[in-house]
């Protein structure tokens, strides 16, 4: 197939990762007869110094007529003081692009129970999908900001709220038929309408499924006690990117949690969960197997291209067997080694 790839490096260990997953995709290119064409602009800090906006519109534009848009991350401590900040720039990208669900699956690989700080006898089957809201809440209400006074806005419309959870809960029937909310309605009138809604519809349109409801402070205690035990999560724009990070730690590092941003039509856009890391900026040290996952991702959503999706998290596996890692995972090995680690067992799976 032929297909418009937009890449967007990004800021810090963004374009070290990029590179890895530029490769990965030429090599999947050239072993399945595809044509993938790959662009390249800037978004975050890059895109400020560049030409003064976090997500200059031409950047945009290119994203909205790609198939698939890549990120590798944004932000750092250059721009802490800046008039605009990086992370506006991709939050700017979710908005335009209308990526209103963000998958994040999480597994333990067998090989990386130790890596992680939760007990091994707690990781066995743990095989999690979040689907976090991307287009509301705190991150896009209004905010005010001044010298002795702050105000951030939470605003859900009925709307929002039926569309991600429809997304949740196809993928959860897809799965085990679990799907837990996770809400703060003890205090947030958000949150009642969140409730209200999923039960709703889950009672309505996926009676077979089967729904779990969480506060969110006692859900960030149960994905540590009991993590094996959830299927599909679904929840509001800041719990999601709260409990994303800590559901991570399960897999072993930050470093393996892909993702997947998703609308209703037009590209999809996929990212590591991890930041830029600026301390690890061109070092060679970053760990880029969640920017392949990611890739993977893009494979199987916006390509349709389901084997070499698999194929590669396959090659990434594989290398995590043969201890083929950056440092994080216990490895010996620099980013570019490990993307090579990877191209290695691409081309074994395609001989
Ligand atoms: C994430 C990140 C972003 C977010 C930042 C970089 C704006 O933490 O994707 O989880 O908060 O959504
Ligand atoms: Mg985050």
């Amino acid at each position: 197939m032929q297909a418009q790839i937009m890449l967007l490096p990004g800021d810090g260990i963004g374009p070290e990762i990029m590179a890895v997953a530029e490769a990965a995709l030429q090599a999947i290119a050239a072993a399945g007869g595809h044509d993938f064409r790959c662009r390249t602009a800037p978004i975050g800090g890059a895109a400020i110094d560049a030409t003064g906006a976090a997500l200059p519109e031409e950047t945009l534009t290119a994203c909205r007529e790609a198939d698939a848009v890549l990120l590798g991350a944004v932000g750092g401590p250059r721009w802490h003081n800046a008039a605009v900040r990086p992370e506006q720039g991709l939050l700017d990208l979710r908005l335009g692009l209308g990526l209103y669900a963000n998958l994040r699956p999480i597994t333990v690989h067998p090989a990386l129970v130790d890596a992680s700080p939760v007990r091994p006898e707690r990781l066995s089957g743990v095989d999690l999908l979040i689907v976090r809201e991307l287009t509301g809440g705190l991150y896009f209400g209004p905010r005010r900001e001044g010298m002795d006074f702050a105000e951030d806005v939470c605003r859900y419309h009925r709307s929002e709220v039926e569309r991600v959870v429809r997304r949740a809960a196809e993928l959860a029937s897809r799965r085990r038929g679990r799907i837990t909310l996770i809400d703060k309605a003890n205090v947030l009138a958000t949150s009642r309408l969140w409730r209200q809604v999923t039960r709703e519809l889950i009672e309505r349109e996926w009676p077979q499924l089967e729904l779990e409801i969480l506060l969110v402070d006692a859900a960030a205690m149960h994905l540590i006690t009991r993590p094996a035990e959830f299927d599909v999560i679904v929840t509001e724009n800041l719990f999601g990117d709260i409990l994303t990070d800590e559901a991570a730690t399960l897999s072993g590092s930050l470093g393996m949690l892909p993702s997947a941003s998703l609308g209703d039509d037009g590209p999809g856009l996929f990212e590591p969960a991890h930041g830029s890391a600026p301390e690890q900026a061109g070092g060679d040290t970053a760990n880029p197997f969640a920017m392949l996952l990611s890739t993977a991702m893009m494979l199987r959503w916006s390509l349709g291209l389901e084997s070499e999706a698999e194929r590669l998290e396959q090659s990434v596996s594989a290398c995590i067997d043969a201890g083929a890692t950056t440092a994080d995972l216990g490895g010996p090995l620099g980013t570019r080694a490990a993307g090579e680690a990877v191209l290695a067992q691409l081309q074994q799976a395609a001989a």
